[in-house]
């Protein structure tokens, strides 16, 4: 499948985005994603946003480290700037360095982050899987990776129509938690919440890699949905 190579947040769309994104009114399920976040991170870590736009999350996050920082990534120039605005006004800018990159090519050296998130942008790439490969790739062996993103609902669908013709579109649960899983997460959790899901999985150690190099067929009833699992990173 042919790659993405520009966005379509810029311009008008990427001010408005600079506005209604970093508003208090985003949903019960991003807040979710948060205190997902907060459970997660520790103050050093190299935390990667992929798909950060105007930096909800990046923004978010940045506080909670003292001594690491959050690379936030975005293909759009136009919405890392609403994110420098904001980060300038909150004074995060030397914990967040933006990045105007392709999610499936971050450029990141192989295992540099620590915890990867990922608000809203699967649904708009033409290969999640893809992306969800180059996660897996920077992440460091035992690293997280928190994701977020509309299902194949109703209004997931709609939204297909306002991105990128070639846009896979909304993934359903089941089908995020096996494209987590075959690209190398284990722990994985799906929980849906109104029009959206949370993902979360942990990118195995290298030890389970060499015991495990294939997921035996047990681990595809691994549950998918329940309580979002909290335990940090290890051996990283
Ligand atoms: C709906 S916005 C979400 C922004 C932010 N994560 C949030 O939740 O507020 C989607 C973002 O993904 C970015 N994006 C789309 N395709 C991309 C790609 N192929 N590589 C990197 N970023 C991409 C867009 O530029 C846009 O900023």
């Amino acid at each position: 499948m042919s790659e993405q190579r520009h966005s379509q947040w810029r311009g008008i769309r990427a001010k408005s985005a600079a506005w209604w994104f970093n508003t208090r009114a985003r949903t019960r399920v991003e807040h979710g994603v948060l205190e997902t976040i907060r459970s997660t991170v520790r103050k050093d870590d190299v935390v990667l946003d992929l798909g950060a736009g105007t930096g909800f999350f990046a923004l978010a996050v940045a506080p909670m480290l003292d001594g690491g920082r959050v690379v936030a990534l975005d293909l759009s120039p136009d919405m890392l700037s609403g994110l420098v605005r904001h980060a300038t006004r909150s004074r995060l800018t030397s914990r967040i360095e933006p990045v105007v990159a392709e999610a499936t090519k971050t450029g990141l050296p192989d295992a540099s982050v620590n915890l990867v998130i990922s608000g809203n942008l699967l649904h708009e790439l033409p290969d999640p899987a893809a992306a969800l490969n180059e996660m897996a790739r920077v992440l460091k062996p035992g690293g997280h990776v928190v994701i977020q993103d509309f299902h194949d609902g109703i209004v997931g669908r709609l939204m297909k129509a306002l991105h990128h013709h070639q846009a896979r579109g909304a993934l359903g649960t089941d089908e995020i938690g096996r494209q987590l899983r075959a690209a190398g997460f284990s722990d994985v959790r799906v929980t849906a919440s109104g029009v959206r899901y949370l993902a979360t999985g942990r990118k195995n150690s290298i030890c389970e890699a060499q015991e495990r190099p294939e997921a035996p067929s047990g681990h595809e009833k691994e549950t998918e949905r329940g309580v979002i699992p909290s335990p940090h990173a290890t051996g990283v």
